[in-house]
């Protein structure tokens, strides 16, 4: 007999299945940070957040298996045990400098970063104002922290002014948004979120996971908004530096208040040394060559240019279909192109806006992009 949490699981993926809303693991081969090979088949890639191609670049690959043969292959410990390896130290020391701040804190991931982080700073009977785009991660760290959430609408400075106005109450206050919005592209007005906050005195949390690397000749999204003022500057090693893990940059007290208090750091393990010798790495990459940070965004223009859709300001272009089942059959017309772009579908974004999301890298080829531009151009209009 069937027992009742495997009957569960079976009622709700039938449920999912009836709405292709079902996902499965495809094990796919990442050859070079371009290609990949699925199913004995060998595509290239326009789904990897990998915008520089350095997970295979040759000095971080060697960077962090040097790493690996000094240090070990884990971190033995959480950081505020045994945990804390030296090359942490430098690596927030560089993180800082290219941040402009007096300290940073590096974290396991992104993930763990921002649902630490946003719990330590906020809690019951405080506001979290969230732009309703923010990454799932934001969404559970302001869920975890047992503040009020205020959803304000995607980009609009008007509903988070009025948000502001009408809910921001006694206690604490924290803003968060993405940078770069993993899903769309875009970019958050950071200079006029940075004035609302200081105007009511709310703390301004950003995730720049798509931003660090590309925009702003590689320091970022925040490059671009030199005025802003954003108290807790997120952003990740896993995207545009081809690794794993992240950081926040504060100041020396926010950063010491983390590293005392932040339970996503404190009760879990250190981060492998080698991912953040590899960041190292990655970020010297970046540091040597400004041509490069700024290749992936000239080749999403490419695209965006030659279908007529908005012109990308990040690396992230989305072609949204609507429907998933047909935003599933383009993904599957894709790959017997020789592509993949794979299907994003609701509750990764808002139902009814199942999309391919094109993630474009410094590397693809120019040619490349123009045979996938005009195999995605019939199915826009299908
Ligand atoms: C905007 C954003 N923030 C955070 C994360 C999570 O980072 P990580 O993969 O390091 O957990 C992601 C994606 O993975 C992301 O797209």
């Amino acid at each position: 007999m069937t027992d009742t949490l495997t009957a569960f699981a079976q009622a709700k993926l039938a449920t999912l299945e009836a709405q292709s809303l079902k996902r499965s693991l495809t094990p796919t081969h990442r050859l070079d940070g371009l290609w990949v090979e699925r199913g004995g088949r060998r595509l290239l890639s326009f789904s990897c957040n990998d915008y520089l191609n350095l997970s295979h670049h040759p000095a971080v690959k060697a960077a962090a298996i040097a790493a690996v043969q000094a240090h070990g292959a884990g971190a033995g410990a959480s950081r505020l045990v045994t945990g804390d390896h030296p090359i942490f130290s430098e690596l927030e020391a560089r993180l800082a400098a290219l941040k402009g701040t007096e300290a940073a804190c590096v974290f396991g991931s992104g993930y763990l970063a921002n649902s630490g982080i946003i719990p330590t700073f906020v809690g019951e009977g405080d506001v979290v104002f969230v732009d309703e785009l923010a990454h799932a991660c934001i969404w559970s760290g302001a869920q975890l922290s047992q503040a009020r959430i205020v959803r304000f609408r995607h980009n609009d400075m008007q509903d988070l002014a009025e948000k502001l106005a009408g809910l921001r109450g006694e206690g604490r206050a924290l803003i968060a948004t993405d940078g770069v919005f993993s899903m769309d592209g875009d970019i958050a007005p950071l200079d006029k979120i940075s004035r609302l906050a200081q105007a009511h005195e709310a703390w301004l949390l950003v995730d720049d996971a798509h931003g660090l690397g590309v925009l702003g000749e590689g320091r970022g999204t925040a490059a671009l908004f030199p005025d802003a003022r954003i108290d807790l500057a997120m952003g990740t090693f896993s995207k545009a530096l081809g690794g794993y893990g992240a950081y926040v940059c504060a100041s020396a007290p926010v950063i010491d208040f983390i590293k005392t208090r932040t339970r996503t750091l404190v009760y879990t393990t250190g981060l492998p040394p080698a991912n953040a010798a590899a960041a190292l790495a990655a970020l010297d990459v970046v540091a040597a060559d400004p041509a490069l940070a700024a290749a992936p965004l000239a080749k999403a223009q490419r695209f965006t240019r030659a279908l007529g859709l908005p012109e990308a300001t990040s690396s992230v272009v989305p072609v949204v279909l609507g429907e998933a089942e047909r935003t599933l059959a383009a993904a599957r017309a894709l790959e017997a192109e020789g592509f993949l772009v794979v299907a994003i579908r609701p509750p990764t974004v808002p139902a009814g806006t199942a999309r391919l999301r094109v993630a474009f890298t410094a590397g693809h080829p120019d040619e490349e992009i123009d045979r996938l531009s005009a195999a995605v151009r019939p199915l826009m209009a299908s």
